[in-house]
């Protein structure tokens, strides 16, 4: 069977899926699948969700959190309301040098997880579109690291590129744990993948 047609059936099957389940996404399959396996956003977390529209990770983040918990959702797009007061979402941009502190000032407390599938405009130059998405991944990294409770987690959205391992290795400096994740429904030819980074460290171990 060719394999271009397994990836559009796959493809499909996801919209499908979502439309049915009222997710805004099927996006939202990705996380919903790594979150089973290795279950890093648990009950009452505070979740803050970059590059969040149109709001699929929210909802998702939402049922694993529960109404004890809290889910921000930041994106340059604004995102549909919801009527959950323990769900907000902002408009902002991840390059703005503020925007931790913004971030912040919408918590209750710090975050126990961060999770980002912020994008940039695919423009179809492998180089550029790879170096854009490790260059909001690194701005992701940077949020988390101000954002974070000690022993937080980030689970963040990368393509595969020569830019790849420097990033990796950053991330590795200051968490305990870091993985590569390739959820079933993020497709098997394109090169997005996640990193999934548990337990950030305490802040004097990484500083330095
Ligand atoms: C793949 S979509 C996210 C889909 C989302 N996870 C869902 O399930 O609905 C990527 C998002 O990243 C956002 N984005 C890209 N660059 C950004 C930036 N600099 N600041 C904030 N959001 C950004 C885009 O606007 C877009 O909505």
């Amino acid at each position: 069977m060719p394999k271009a047609w397994i990836q559009d059936r796959k493809k499909e099957f996801y919209y499908r899926k979502a439309k049915a389940e009222n997710y805004r996404s099927r996006a939202t399959y990705k996380l919903v699948q790594a979150n089973q396996k290795y279950g890093f956003i648990k009950r009452n977390d505070v979740v803050v969700d970059l590059g969040a529209a149109p709001g699929g990770w929210i909802q998702a983040a939402r049922k694993m959190t529960g109404k004890q918990g809290f889910v921000l959702g930041v994106d340059l797009k604004p995102i549909e309301p919801f009527t959950q007061e323990y769900i907000r979402t902002i408009v902002a941009d991840l390059n703005d040098p503020d925007i931790a502190q913004q971030i912040l000032s919408f918590l209750p407390r710090k975050a126990d997880v961060i999770i980002s599938d912020a994008a940039p405009n695919i423009t179809g130059v492998w180089e550029v579109d790879h170096a854009r998405q490790i260059d909001l991944a690194t701005k992701a990294l940077e949020i988390s690291l101000q954002v974070l409770r000690p022993s937080g987690n980030f689970f963040v959205k990368v393509f595969e590129g020569d830019l790849l391992n420097d990033f990796l290795q950053a991330v590795k400096r200051h968490f305990e744990s870091v993985k590569i994740v390739k959820p079933q429904a993020s497709r098997a030819k394109s090169s997005e993948m996640y990193i999934l980074a548990l337990n950030l460290k305490p802040k004097k171990e990484h500083e330095e």
